[in-house]
């Protein structure tokens, strides 16, 4: 499948973007080993979440799905799921990969991980090894995917100093820290998101912070909660560069989750002098969430602060969308991780932003981007939904048709992407069936 995107008069319009991955991930999984019902309504429906789902009733856990996009999870408590029939086919979701890795290491019997090609050669030793290091055993193809989880393995709770900042890492050793003997730390680098531990806290869990150290304690029940799941701010700043990218509009985003631990994009577009105001900002249970009013913009070259990053680790695709069309020269540095996401994002985006004629000098651990104007031509999106997505928008302000190759990936995480960028004006077709 592909996108052809021709120059669009984007303008004003409002949007609600589908529910936030992590936390309909986290509902699901949390869900499944809470005691009795939990109910998600805004549940994301993308492929990724759909694989955690499928997984979890392989595991014996029953989840209605409504067309409404709620789910109702009756948990089965701690230590009632069963093996699976079948290995546990997680596609192109290493968020899925990571936290069942850990939500399986202490369990009586033993499972199979695997997933797509990309999946496939993403690092996991960044799991494995930590929780091999609480008693785990775990056999992977040199540190990728398949991973076979050996039950029966009683595990000890470890004080853990992760050498990188990651969610993914740091919940999947709190959830094997759930099944271990004693306290379970990790220690962070640096902030990263805190979904895990506000939605573990609501469901009963003993978790605690002190400083740059997340702690958890084995044994106490978790309860199922029924949890409102925001829109998801990474998919938002898609639609929201559309909007800061053009001429004259203004775009509402309602229903926002604005966790602090994930508005590094907002922080971001604003120093860049982006015009993003929040409005009626509230909770939506443990998650605060607001609408987001955006305006064009005239943006202008900033030097990323790399502690940012963390903050902001899936809008590098549209932020670095958005040094192409500010004025001057954009330095990102800090920006390793990007290379092991779902592709090589620092060299994908580098790829395609040549081909529109953008100039820019890629690093090894960033990039430094030339604003100008955005060229055509034929751009691969790597199967990358984000890469997708960020080129679609930067094509918007193109001087004439671009073409995006190997999109089916957005429906992982983005659902109705092409309608709701079509909504406020962007002039985009979806082509070819899958794989063409
Ligand atoms: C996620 C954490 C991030 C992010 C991913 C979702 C999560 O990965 O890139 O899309 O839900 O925990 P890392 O924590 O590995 O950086």
């Amino acid at each position: 499948m592909h996108y052809l995107v021709s120059p669009s008069a984007v303008g004003n319009g409002s949007l609600r973007v589908p529910g936030d991955k992590s936390i309909s991930h986290r509902a699901l999984m949390f869900g499944a080993i809470a005691e009795g019902q939990t109910r998600a309504s805004g549940f994301l429906n993308g492929a990724d979440c759909l694989a955690t789902l499928a997984a979890l009733r392989s595991l014996g856990v029953n989840i209605e799905e409504s067309a409404d996009h709620s789910v109702v999870i009756t948990g089965v408590g701690l230590h009632g799921m069963r093996a699976p029939a079948i290995d546990l086919d997680l596609g192109n979701s290493g968020t899925a990969m990571r936290l069942f890795c850990g939500l399986l290491a202490g369990q009586s019997f033993s499972s199979t991980l695997c997933g797509d090609e990309s999946l496939s050669g993403r690092p996991m030793g960044r799991v494995v090894e930590p929780l091999m290091r609480m008693g785990a055993e775990i056999h992977s193809a040199d540190g990728r995917p398949p991973l076979k989880i050996v039950g029966g393995n009683q595990l000890t709770g470890i004080d853990y100093a992760m050498p990188v900042a990651s969610a993914q890492v740091k919940s999947a050793i709190l959830l094997a820290g759930l099944y271990a003997h004693g306290a379970t730390s990790v220690l962070e680098p640096a902030v990263s998101r805190d979904h895990t531990e506000r939605m573990l806290t609501a469901m009963g869990a003993t978790v605690y912070r002190d400083a740059e150290r997340v702690s958890i304690l084995p044994g106490s029940a978790m309860r199922g909660i029924d949890i409102v799941v925001p829109g998801d701010l990474s998919s938002a700043t898609f639609p929201m560069l559309a909007a800061l990218i053009a001429d004259n509009s203004c775009v509402m985003l309602e229903n926002v989750g604005v966790n602090p631990t994930r508005a590094g994009v907002i922080t971001i577009l604003r120093q860049m002098g982006a015009d993003i105001r929040l409005h009626n900002e509230r909770r939506c249970g443990d998650e605060p969430v607001a609408d987001l009013e955006i305006r064009s913009s005239k943006l202008r070259a900033i030097t990323l602060d790399p502690a940012l990053v963390p903050l902001a680790i899936d809008e590098f695709p549209a932020l670095f969308v958005a040094a192409a069309c500010a004025e001057g020269t954009t330095e990102f540095s800090g920006l390793a991780e990007l290379r092991v996401k779902e592709s090589d994002r620092i060299s994908a985006m580098a790829d395609g932003l040549r081909v529109l004629g953008i100039r820019l000098e890629e690093q090894p651990d960033g990039i430094r981007i030339s604003g100008g104007p955005i060229g055509s031509g034929t751009v691969q999106s790597h199967s990358d939904h984000r890469i997708a997505m960020a080129f679609a928008v930067a094509a918007s302000r193109a001087n004439d048709t671009v073409r995006i190759e190997d999109v089916a990936n957005v429906n992982t995480s983005f659902p109705g992407f092409v309608d709701q960028l079509q909504s406020i004006g962007v002039d985009i077709i979806q082509g070819g069936v899958a794989g063409s």
